[in-house]
Order: structure tokens, then C-alpha cells, then sequence
């Protein structure tokens, strides 16, 4: 509703920005017209009503004292024309005249020589005459407007007798308020005229960045990642084009990640799919003897549980990364659960003549967390055969259990060979095998996500002789 006409106009960018532009500028020209013109006005007719306050006070000393004796008229006159001279304005002296109640004004003398028709009926001289005090105003007359200052004049310290009025016309102070009028007039339409030209070229620069940015986001969503966006300045535009390419880079490593695992997770499923095939055929052979036979079916049934695991593996993993696998915490004895996890691998330990050495604790009960019981076994189980798998045979393993913190650690460590410094560092990464033992690497990834979506923390130390993993659960 609010962008309904924009809409409708289909205005770009570019055109909004100018048109807003524009439009401020229209508003500030309106203002200059509606608000400074006529302010223009009243302050340069207060100027002149106040020059001719001052004229009618500063010049009229002469003439008032010669007004309040018996001075010949010729001589009023004279003195009528000077005070004009000296203040550059019209001087007429009107006398007073009180008939009952009312006051009537006459004209004395001139200084232009011509009848002051206007002036009789004049209101400030009026007001003079009845307040005795130098009044202002702004009278209209024939010719136009006239400001006037009109001051009285006494018999000794008795009535008002005469008003001396100074005035002049207003036409100059119209003429110069017209003047600026037009003159604003003209400079506001340089002023929109260039408002609407630097609006758009302004808009069309931002409008050209911001076409760069879209182009480039269509390359990305059709999954082109090659093409960086210049950051050619520090403002939102600059900074939104460095996010964006920040993006771009991260957008990047994940496909290419997506990619890498989707191939070694084929080429991990072939081979033993392959190695499956090649058994088939050779049972297909009628003339095998038993002993022979029943070796082939124990390599097809090592390579079933191993793309049976690695499927299994596989599914978690994703789950895992998609979020999509739920945990189900309840109250679990973790000394308990460590336990039956151990005692699971009695028969690998016998057979790589190793002993795993059990430390909990506090006891049975000691140690209660909230957590998914099958899913810290699973880790468990992980850590445990990794420490039969990817060790000499008699290796010695223990699994700890307690509590340090607030937390549940569990720990298992061994006494083989150790991991070199940088294979720590990847060992976390789905498919990645530090040794020629078989197994497709995926084992640490899975229980690394799992400590991560239990908010806790799977961590390795290890050198020569000694290699401990640990889990680490809020508890
Ligand atoms: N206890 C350990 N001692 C030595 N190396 C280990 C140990 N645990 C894991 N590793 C190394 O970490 C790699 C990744 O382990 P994992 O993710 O479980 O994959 P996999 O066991 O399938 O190889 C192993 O290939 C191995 O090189
Ligand atoms: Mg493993």
C-alpha cells in the first residue's frame, strides 16, 4: 500500500532518487518564495518607517520651536523645505483644529509645494495630534503606499497645535521585494534544474554499483563462484560488496567440500561393491573345494558389514550436518554405560592382546548426567575401536570416567604410537585416515558432530606413547 504508486510508476531506483531531489529542492525554493519574500517586505518598510522616526526627530527642532511662536508663515515654510532637504523625505506641517469633541486637521505648509490632500484624513497624524507622542505607520495614498512619521508640535507646554509630518513613498521597497522575488524565481530553477540532473547522476552511479552486485548474486545462485566484486569504497555499498564476496568465498569452500565428500563417498561405497562382484564371479566356479570356498564367503561377508558400517556411518553423518538427527536426553549412570560399552569389546581385546583398564569415579551412581545414552555409547564405541584399530597389538587402553567442573568427562587413552601434530589437526574431517589401517575415516567426524550437538566437546591429546580422547558434557 505504502509503495503502491512508485509501484505502479515502476520507478527505479535512480528515478526515486532524483525525484526526491528534486522535490526537496522544490520545497526549499517554495520556502524562499512564500516565507523570506514577504519578511523581506515588512523588515525593509519597518527600516524606512524607523529612518523617518529618526529624520522627524533629529530635524524637526527649528521648526517645531518656530511653530510655537508667532513666526511668519514664509518662514514656516522655509524651515518646512529645509528639514525636507536635510532628510531627503516630504515635510508637511498640518495644524490642529478642535471642534467639539472631534479633531480636524488643515494644511500649513508643504515641502513639495503641492496640496497635501491625503494627509488630512490621515490616521497617524491623527493619532499624533490626540496622543502628543511621535507615532508610525503605513498610510495608503493615491500614488500607492506611503510610510509616514508623524510629530507634534506645541503652543509653549499647552495642546498639541501642529503635526509635522515626514513620509515617502513605499514604491522602492515594493520594487526591491519584486526584484528579489524574480530573482529567486530564476535561481530556483537553475536550482531544480540542477538538482534533477545531480540527483541523477548521483543515482545512476549507485544504481550502477548496485546492478554489479545483483549480476554477480545471479552468477553465485547459478553457481558460477569466480567472479569477485571490486570494493571500491568504505561506505554501505563498499562494505555490503565485501560481505558479499566473503560470502562468495565461504559459498565456494563449501561446494568444494560437498563435492570432495560426495566423490570419496563413492569411491569409498565402489571398492568394496567392486571387490563384492569379484567374489560372486568366483563362486560361480562349481569345481572350488569347501576350504576355498568358505574363505571367499568370509571376504563377502567382511565386505557386507563394511558397506553395511559405512552406509550406516554415511546416513548418521549427514543427519548430523543437516541437523536433522534427534537426540533423546533422559537421566543416564554414565559409569554404568561405560561399562557395558567396554565389556562389548572383550572379544577385539583378546584378540589384539590388549587389556583395557576401567577408572570411575566415586563409585556406582556417582556420576548422572543428562544426556542420549545411545548416542554417547556410539561415541564411545568409536574412540574405544579406534584405540584397537590404529595401535600395535598388546596395547594397553584405559577408559576414565568423572566429573571435573560442572561437566562429564570421559576419556580414552592408550599407550600406542601417537598421531603426528598435523594429522591432529584433520583427523576431525569426514574420510580423513592418518594410517593404512582399513576404515574410511568417518568415525571421529560423526562423534565430533555428536559431542557438538550434545553442546559439549570432543578434544585429542597425544605423542609418542600416549593418546587420550575425551568427551566433554555439560553435567
Ligand atoms: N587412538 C588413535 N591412535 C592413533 N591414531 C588414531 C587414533 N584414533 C584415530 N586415529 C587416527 O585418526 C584417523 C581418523 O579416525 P576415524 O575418523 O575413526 O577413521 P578410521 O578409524 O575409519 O580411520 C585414523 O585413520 C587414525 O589415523
Ligand atoms: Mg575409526
Amino acid at each position: 500500500m505504502r509503495h503502491a504508486l512508485s509501484d505502479r510508476l515502476s520507478l527505479s531506483l535512480s528515478d526515486r532518487l532524483a525525484l526526491l531531489f528534486f522535490c526537496v529542492t522544490l520545497l526549499a525554493v517554495g520556502a524562499v518564495y512564500v516565507y523570506v519574500a514577504p519578511g523581506l517586505q515588512s523588515r525593509l518598510t519597518g527600516q524606512k518607517l524607523a529612518a523617518l522616526a529618526g529624520a522627524a526627530r533629529k530635524r524637526s527642532a527649528e521648526l517645531r520651536r518656530a511653530l510655537g511662536t508667532d513666526t511668519p508663515a514664509r518662514h514656516v515654510r522655509e524651515l518646512t523645505r529645509e528639514a525636507a532637504n536635510a532628510s531627503g523625505d516630504r515635510v508637511t506641517v498640518l495644524s490642529v483644529n478642535r471642534a467639539v469633541g472631534a479633531v480636524q486637521l488643515s494644511a500649513v505648509t508643504d515641502s513639495t509645494g503641492q496640496a497635501p490632500a491625503a494627509l488630512l484624513g490621515s490616521s497617524v497624524a491623527r493619532r499624533a495630534a490626540v496622543s502628543g507622542q511621535l507615532q508610525t505607520g503605513v498610510e495608503q495614498a493615491p500614488g500607492g503606499e506611503v510610510a509616514m512619521a508623524a510629530l507634534p508640535a506645541r503652543y509653549g507646554n499647552a495642546t498639541v497645535g501642529w503635526v509635522i509630518v515626514y513620509s515617502a513613498a513605499l514604491a522602492d521597497v515594493k520594487r526591491t521585494v519584486s526584484t528579489v522575488r524574480h530573482e529567486a524565481l530564476v535561481a530556483g530553477a537553475i536550482a531544480l534544474a540542477l538538482a534533477l540532473l545531480a540527483g541523477y547522476a548521483v543515482a545512476r552511479a549507485l544504481a550502477r554499483r548496485v546492478g554489479r552486485l545483483e549480476q554477480a548474486v545471479r552468477q553465485v545462485a547459478g553457481g558460477d563462484f569466480s567472479r569477485r566484486i571490486p570494493v571500491d569504497s568504505g561506505d554501505e555499498l563498499g562494505r555490503l560488496a565485501g560481505a558479499f564476496n566473503d560470502m562468495q568465498q565461504q559459498l565456494q569452500q563449501m561446494d568444494l567440500a560437498r563435492k570432495k565428500f560426495i566423490a570419496t563417498a563413492s569411491h569409498e561405497l565402489r571398492t568394496p561393491v567392486f571387490s563384492l562382484g569379484g567374489f560372486v564371479e568366483l563362486l560361480e566356479d562349481e569345481d572350488l573345494d569347501p576350504e576355498t570356498r568358505r574363505r571367499f564367503l568370509d571376504q563377502v561377508r567382511d565386505q557386507v558389514q563394511r558397506l553395511h558400517k559405512l552406509s550406516v556411518d554415511l546416513l548418521d553423518l549427514s543427519r548430523l550436518e543437516s541437523g536433522s538427527l534427534e537426540l533423546r536426553p533422559e537421566e543416564v549412570d554414565l559409569g554404568e554405560l561405560t561399562r557395558s560399552v567396554s565389556g562389548e569389546f572383550e572379544p577385539a581385546l583378546a584378540q589384539h592382546d590388549s587389556r583395557l583398564e576401567l577408572r570411575l569415579a566415586g563409585g556406582p551412581g556417582a556420576i548422572l548426567a543428562q544426556c542420549d545414552p545411545v548416542r554417547v555409547a556410539q561415541i564411545m564405541r568409536i574412540l574405544i575401536d579406534n584405540a584397537l584399530t590404529h595401535t600395535p597389538k598388546g596395547t594397553q587402553i584405559v577408559v576414565i570416567a568423572r566429573r571435573q567442573n560442572g561437566n562429564v568427562n570421559l576419556s580414552v587413552r592408550d599407550d600406542g604410537e601417537g598421531i603426528d601434530p598435523v594429522a591432529q589437526g584433520r583427523i576431525f574431517e569426514p574420510f580423513y585416515t592418518a594410517d593404512d589401517a582399513q576404515g574410511s575415516g568417518l568415525g571421529l567426524a560423526i562423534a565430533s558432530e555428536l559431542a557438538d550437538r550434545m553442546a559439549g566437546r570432543l578434544s585429542v591429546t597425544s605423542d609418542a606413547g600416549a593418546t587420550t580422547f575425551t568427551l566433554q558434557i555439560p553435567g
